[in-house]
């Protein structure tokens, strides 16, 4: 069974951890997780990639939104549900969460070693490539903002272009919610392109895999000339180049 989370972090593994190295099996077990429905945009790159695989998803629907929670509450869950996953025998774990994966992926390296586990990140560096006019924009969860790994990637890859940094506090919330409020929804993406417009930036990184799924409502609202960069397929590539190792 899923294991349940309180407010608190939780102490210790749920279930016990498979051991030793793991054995691949056929076809591929892949366990992907996210807070919510957001993972479902990496899922959808995954499944055309290696369309044989078997892939296992988790929401984490009941402790949906992750982005403001301390990072320690978010590393605490991400451990139970990888724990989950293995438990499964998954082949590999896709972190399919921006969030976590800047908050968490080092922890669940270092308590499962030699377990494959992938994760997403902002694409900072082909924005900065793709830039024409050297203004960016990556929008993302107030705890990938806050992370140094963001900044680590903007230092490390985006030094010469100009990059605005635009928290989309309650955007994954809204999207989990569209169905039944897709005025709010409007509303916030209305706000957000109004924002981006005003900064002239020409390249626009989704940084949480939720909001690929509007991707097509924020690119009407900028207009052609700005590109939307997301992640999926690199990622989706990585777990088949993880599997075929
Ligand atoms: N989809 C997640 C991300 O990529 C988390 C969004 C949230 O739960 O706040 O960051």
């Amino acid at each position: 069974m899923l294991p349940d989370a309180s407010d608190d972090p939780p102490d210790g593994p749920p279930e016990d951890p498979p051991k030793g190295p793991p054995t691949l099996s056929a076809p591929p077990r892949i366990g992907i997780f996210d807070s919510g429905i957001g993972g479902l945009s990496v899922l959808r790159s995954v499944l055309r990639h290696l369309p044989q695989a078997h892939c296992h998803y988790i929401a984490d629907a009941r402790f949906t939104p992750w982005g403001d929670r301390p990072a320690a509450w978010v590393a605490a869950r991400c451990g139970q549900l990888s724990a989950h996953l293995l438990a499964q025998h998954c082949d590999v774990v896709l972190v399919a969460c921006n969030t976590a994966t800047t908050q968490a992926i080092a922890a669940l390296r270092r308590r499962w070693p030699g377990q494959p586990f992938v994760g997403i990140e902002p694409g900072i560096k082909p924005a900065a490539g793709a830039t024409r006019n050297g203004r960016v924009a990556v929008l993302a969860t107030p705890g990938t903002m806050r992370s140094p790994r963001l900044a680590h990637l903007v230092h490390a890859h985006a030094r010469q272009v100009s990059v605005l940094r635009l928290p989309c506090p309650g955007l994954a919330e809204a999207i989990e919610r569209a169905h039944a409020d897709p005025a709010a929804l409007a509303r916030q993406l209305d706000a957000i392109a109004h924002t981006l417009r005003a900064a002239d930036v020409d390249t626009v990184v989704l940084g949480c895999t939720h909001y690929p799924l509007v991707a097509d409502a924020l690119g009407q609202r900028l207009g052609p000339a700005v590109r939307v960069i997301d992640t999926a397929d690199a990622v989706a590539r990585r777990v088949a180049s993880v599997l075929s190792m």
